[in-house]
C-alpha cells in the first residue's frame, strides 16, 4: 500500500483496496460510497472537533434504538431518504398505487378483523368510514388480499405511545378484501401528529428550526400472492402540516377527501351516526416480477 498519501491519492488508494472483493454489488456500494464521503469530507472541511460531534451524534442514534425505536430509520426518514428510496423503487410501478414510508409505528401484529369493524373502538370522536378495492394494474379485482392497517386517534396518539390509555391493537387492523377486492371499516379520522423529537433526531430538528410534524394519516401494507407488496399511506385532505411533512413523505396522489355523507340511508348501512365522514381509496397493486 502506498504511503504519504495526499487528499486525492489517499482516495484512489482506499477505492484500490476494494478492488478484490469478490461480490460486485458491495464493491460497487463502497466504491460509491468512499467516492462520495470523500467528496463530502472535502467539500465541508471539518475540524477534528466537528467530526467528533458527528461521530458522537451517530453513537447516541444508535444508542437511543430499542426493540421498539429505531432512530436510525427516523434520521433517514428526516433527511428525505427514506422517501428517496420509496420513490426510485416506485419507478418500476407506474401504474400501481404510490408508496410512501412505514413508519416506525407498525411495530405490533394487528388485530384480525372483520369488514365493515370499527377499527379504533377505544378511541373518541364521531366515527368515519374508509372505503375502496384492492384492483390489479388491470383493473381486475384482487380479492382476499390482506390489508394491514394502522392509525393515530383524534388526538394523534398511537396505541403504543399510550400503554394503560389505549389496548394494543386499537386503531390497528388485518383485513380482507372480498370477492370482488373490495374493504371497509369504521373508525376515527386521526390527528396530526409529532414524530418523537426525544432523541437526537429531534435535536437535529431544533438545531435547524424544523417542525416534527406529520399530516393526518392512515396507514396501509397491502399484500396478496403474485403481487407486489406495497406500503402506504392515506393522508386526510385539509390537514394541517399536509404541505410540510417531516418526513417528506406525502404524495398528491395519496391524499383523499374525507366529505361528509349527510344520507341517513347510507349512515344506516355502514352502521354510524349520520351525518359521517367518508374516505375512498383504491389501491392498485402490481404484479410480482
Ligand atoms: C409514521 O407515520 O408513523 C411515521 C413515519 C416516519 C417517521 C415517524 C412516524
Ligand atoms: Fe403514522
Amino acid at each position: 500500500m502506498a504511503t504519504n498519501l495526499d487528499a486525492d491519492t489517499l482516495t484512489s488508494e482506499v477505492l484500490k483496496s476494494f478492488s478484490e472483493t469478490p461480490n460486485g454489488r458491495l464493491q460497487q456500494i463502497l466504491e460509491s460510497l468512499t467516492t462520495h464521503l470523500h467528496a463530502f469530507v472535502q467539500d465541508i472541511t471539518p475540524s477534528i472537533e466537528e467530526w467528533e460531534q458527528a461521530i458522537d451524534f451517530l453513537t447516541r442514534t444508535g444508542n437511543t434504538c430499542t426493540d421498539v425505536r429505531q432512530e436510525f430509520i427516523l434520521l433517514s426518514d428526516v433527511l428525505g431518504v427514506s422517501m428517496l428510496l420509496e420513490t426510485i423503487n416506485g419507478q418500476e410501478t407506474p401504474d400501481a398505487t404510490d408508496s410512501t414510508v412505514l413508519g416506525p409505528f407498525h411495530m405490533v401484529e394487528s388485530p384480525t378483523r372483520d369488514l365493515g369493524d370499527d377499527i379504533s373502538p377505544e378511541s373518541d370522536g364521531p366515527r368515519c368510514i374508509v372505503s375502496g378495492r384492492i384492483v390489479s394494474v388491470e383493473g381486475t379485482p384482487v380479492p382476499n388480499a390482506s390489508i394491514d392497517i394502522w392509525q393515530a386517534d383524534t388526538k394523534g396518539f398511537y396505541d403504543v405511545q399510550q400503554p394503560g390509555i389505549q389496548s394494543v391493537g386499537n386503531g390497528r387492523a388485518l383485513l380482507r378484501s372480498d370477492a370482488e377486492g373490495r374493504f371497509h371499516f369504521r373508525s376515527v379520522v386521526p390527528m396530526y401528529y409529532p414524530i418523537p423529537t426525544d432523541g437526537p433526531v429531534g435535536e437535529l430538528l431544533e438545531a435547524t428550526k424544523r417542525h416534527p410534524y406529520r399530516p393526518a394519516h392512515i396507514h396501509f401494507l397491502v399484500t396478496a400472492p403474485g403481487y407486489r407488496e406495497l406500503t402506504t399511506h392515506i393522508f386526510i385532505g385539509g390537514s394541517d402540516y399536509i404541505d410540510s411533512d417531516a418526513v417528506f413523505a406525502v404524495k398528491g396522489s395519496l391524499v383523499k377527501d374525507f366529505d361528509e355523507d349527510q344520507d341517513p340511508e347510507a349512515a344506516a348501512h355502514y352502521g354510524v351516526q349520520s351525518p359521517f365522514r367518508h374516505g375512498h381509496f383504491d389501491i392498485v397493486l402490481h404484479p410480482e416480477t
